[in-house]
């Protein structure tokens, strides 16, 4: 995208002017004003980590990024093949072609579909894309032994899994097709130190495919071993 002098300065996901107020309509209708006016920026091959007390907005958002909360004022400008969407007025249909196509999103919990076997959960979003059965369940086969899941497990459903198993299916089904800008909600937070790692290598092989990369993450050596930069969110400094 171009800046304010008109050169491409390699950013892929520009938002600006955001504003998000929840409204409790069960409860009086009570407003939890949470941002407004948010500038913020991604360029490919950079990883960006949200950083900010508890409570102050980054899970907010990285869900308005993804467009899964509508944001009350501003734009998400994401350039999506070869023109920008602005996915904060995209009608719906154009938001699921971002997402099979441009933008992913390690949520911090798998969301468990009952019944499908984790091979064909990682595999789903390469055959969305259109690459053949065959060649999508190599590349999930592939990531799920690279994070340690049991071969064992992997043509079961995850909902028995534990934790820990579970947000490794989650990184595995979000990383599993390469695209240019990549949301990460805490996708350390539930794991020990070697498959940490593992998503770190990923992290990095990603960043070096040029992929954009928006974070959220406790953990201070991995985010010490991922960041880039550090986005100060607005109202993250002050005290709970
Ligand atoms: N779906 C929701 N409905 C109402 N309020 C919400 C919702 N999600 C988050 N909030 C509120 O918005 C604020 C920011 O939450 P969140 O984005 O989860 O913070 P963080 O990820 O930085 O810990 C909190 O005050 C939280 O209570
Ligand atoms: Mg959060």
């Amino acid at each position: 995208m171009k800046d304010a002098s008109g050169i491409d300065d390699g950013t892929v996901l520009r938002a600006s002017g955001l504003a998000k107020t929840f409204v409790l309509h069960t409860q009086g209708g009570v407003e939890i004003p949470v941002f407004a006016g948010l500038d913020f920026s991604v360029r490919a091959g950079e990883c960006v980590v949200l950083s900010g007390r508890s409570g102050c907005g980054k899970s907010t958002l990285m869900r308005s990024l993804y467009a899964n909360y509508r944001v009350d004022a501003g734009r998400i400008e994401i350039r999506h093949e070869d023109r920008i969407v602005d996915l904060a007025t995209a009608p719906a249909h154009e938001i699921l072609a971002v997402r099979r196509r441009t933008l992913g999103h390690v949520s911090q919990f798998l969301r468990v579909i009952p019944r499908v076997a984790t091979i064909d959960i990682v595999a789903q979003p390469l055959r969305a894309a259109g690459i053949d059965a065959a060649a999508a369940e190599r590349r999930a086969a592939e990531l799920l032994a690279r994070l340690n899941l049991p071969s064992r497990l992997w043509k079961l459903a995850p909902a028995t899994f534990s934790g820990g198993e579970q947000q490794r299916v989650n990184i595995a089904h979000g990383f599993a097709l390469a695209r240019p800008v990549l949301l990460l909600d805490e996708p350390t937070a539930s794991l020990d130190e070697g498959n940490r790692n593992v998503v770190i290598e990923l992290i990095e092989e990603a960043k070096r495919d040029g992929a954009a990369i928006v974070a959220i993450c406790h953990d201070h050596e991995v985010r010490n071993a991922i960041a880039d930069r550090l986005f100060e969110m607005p109202g993250g400094r002050l005290a709970a």
